[in-house]
């Protein structure tokens, strides 16, 4: 006899299970395969789900367990946030006020704005500080569904701020985090070039390793931050001392960076906006992820990726916040979902997977998460609203609750 604590979540109005997701490994995904429930009752022993299906096939031998109504509610995986740049110190308020009167992006971070500003503030800032204003982050995140976040650096630009961030990611309670290394965001004011960055980057990845800090490395692949082909060099070292790649690819001109992505086997290419036909075939019948960042493209008022395209030829997309003060600053999980819905044309189905199967498999995770089904983690939110009612109007997104390995971390007030 197992000794897990085995929890019974009983009266659910209607559990998507995403059973048809997971076997179509997120292509091609059609309404039914969100594949829901009616009246069912989901079981959980320790973090873990055992059994989901009609309540009145419960199987009678539980034995000891606690019964959970959740009084007809509907019931959704947690959602995954698999891009986010959360932890920082400051705003850029100031920069959108400019952008709005026509400064570009790159105009601003050529005058010394731009991600060097939240550097700036984010090297000075304390790690209790950062800690704080993370894990309110992290709360507002939990309350709208979302279990798993993914994390990056980025905004230290030398060792000991790089660390600072990962440390306070990984000290982040309740939700599920998983850190990026993004020493790579840009190029620091200390060095000359790219190149002579990179081969400090090269050392400093050797510390994040032993530090337990991150498995997984970023760059943001862009004219005047990182060429295609130092980002090469520097992916292949990551790559061969055993970090998994994530790309910033092609968000504000063609680089090619979404072909390094494929050709590396990244588990994603990020934005994914500036991409030719072939790019776009090839990154559909790749095991790379194309996430797509709808809210970025949303603020930065750029064209959005041709999500359709990707789609219709069988790629695997994830949905993400970006959530970041410069091109992204809101945690708003029910804009980037209506944002894909309406200028991306994808589907709601599309848009759940996407923010769930999607994102799991982008960060690697998809073995027992994204998904409600025997053997997958028992992260998921409880909800009034049915799955029609998302992603179509912004109020009222928040949840009734939110479990994370079956505990519960959010109860609405
Ligand atoms: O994903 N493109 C680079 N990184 C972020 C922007 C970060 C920032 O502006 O601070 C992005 O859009
Ligand atoms: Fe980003």
């Amino acid at each position: 006899m197992s000794q897990k604590k085995i929890k019974i979540f009983t009266d659910i109005g209607v559990l998507m299970t995403l059973a048809g997701v997971v076997k179509k490994q997120g292509r091609q995904v059609q309404t039914d395969d969100l594949s829901l429930i009616k009246k069912a009752a989901m079981v959980v022993e320790g973090d873990q789900i055992v059994w989901v299906g009609t309540q009145s096939r419960l199987p009678k031998s539980l034995g000891k367990a606690q019964k959970i109504s959740l009084h007809g509610n509907f019931v959704y995986p947690g959602f995954i946030d698999s891009h986010t740049h959360l932890v920082f110190a400051g705003h850029r308020k100031n920069e959108f006020e400019l952008r709005n009167q026509g400064v570009s992006y790159q105009q601003i971070a050529e005058a010394g704005g731009g991600i060097k500003a939240s550097v700036q503030a984010t090297r000075k800032a304390s790690f209790d500080e950062l800690k704080k204003l993370a894990q309110a982050r992290v709360d507002l995140h939990l309350s709208q569904g979302v279990t798993t976040i993914e994390v990056k650096s980025g905004y230290g630009l030398e060792l000991k701020t790089e660390v600072k961030i990962l440390k306070v990611a990984q000290s982040l309670k309740k939700a599920k985090i998983v850190t990026t290394y993004l020493g790579a965001h840009a190029i620091p004011t200390e060095f000359k070039n790219e190149h002579e960055y990179v081969e400090q980057l090269k050392k400093d990845l050797k510390v994040i390793q032993k530090k337990k800090l991150s498995r997984r490395v970023d760059i943001f692949i862009e004219k005047s931050y990182f060429s295609p082909s130092v980002a090469l060099d520097y992916l292949n070292f990551a790559k061969s001392i055993g970090f998994d790649l994530t790309l910033h690819a092609d968000q504000m001109s063609r680089t090619g960076a979404t072909e390094l992505a494929i050709q590396l086997q990244a588990r994603s290419a990020d934005h994914v906006i500036f991409l030719n036909d072939s790019d776009r075939v090839q990154l559909a019948r790749s095991e790379t992820v194309a996430v797509l960042l709808p809210t970025a493209d949303f603020y930065l008022q750029c064209p959005y990726p041709q999500a359709r395209d990707l789609i219709d030829q069988g790629a695997c997309v994830a949905l993400a916040s970006d959530f970041n003060p410069g091109s992204s600053p809101t945690q708003n999980i029910s804009l980037v979902g209506l944002l894909a819905r309406l200028n991306m044309k994808m589907s709601l189905a599309e848009v759940f997977a996407a923010l769930t199967y999607g994102g799991a498999r982008a960060l690697g995770l998809e073995k027992n998460q994204g998904a409600l089904l025997p053997d997958y983690k028992a992260d998921f939110f409880v909800s009034d609203k049915n799955h029609q009612d998302w992603f179509y109007d912004l109020d009222n997104f928040q949840t009734l609750s939110t479990y994370v390995g079956g505990q519960k971390v959010f109860q609405r007030k």
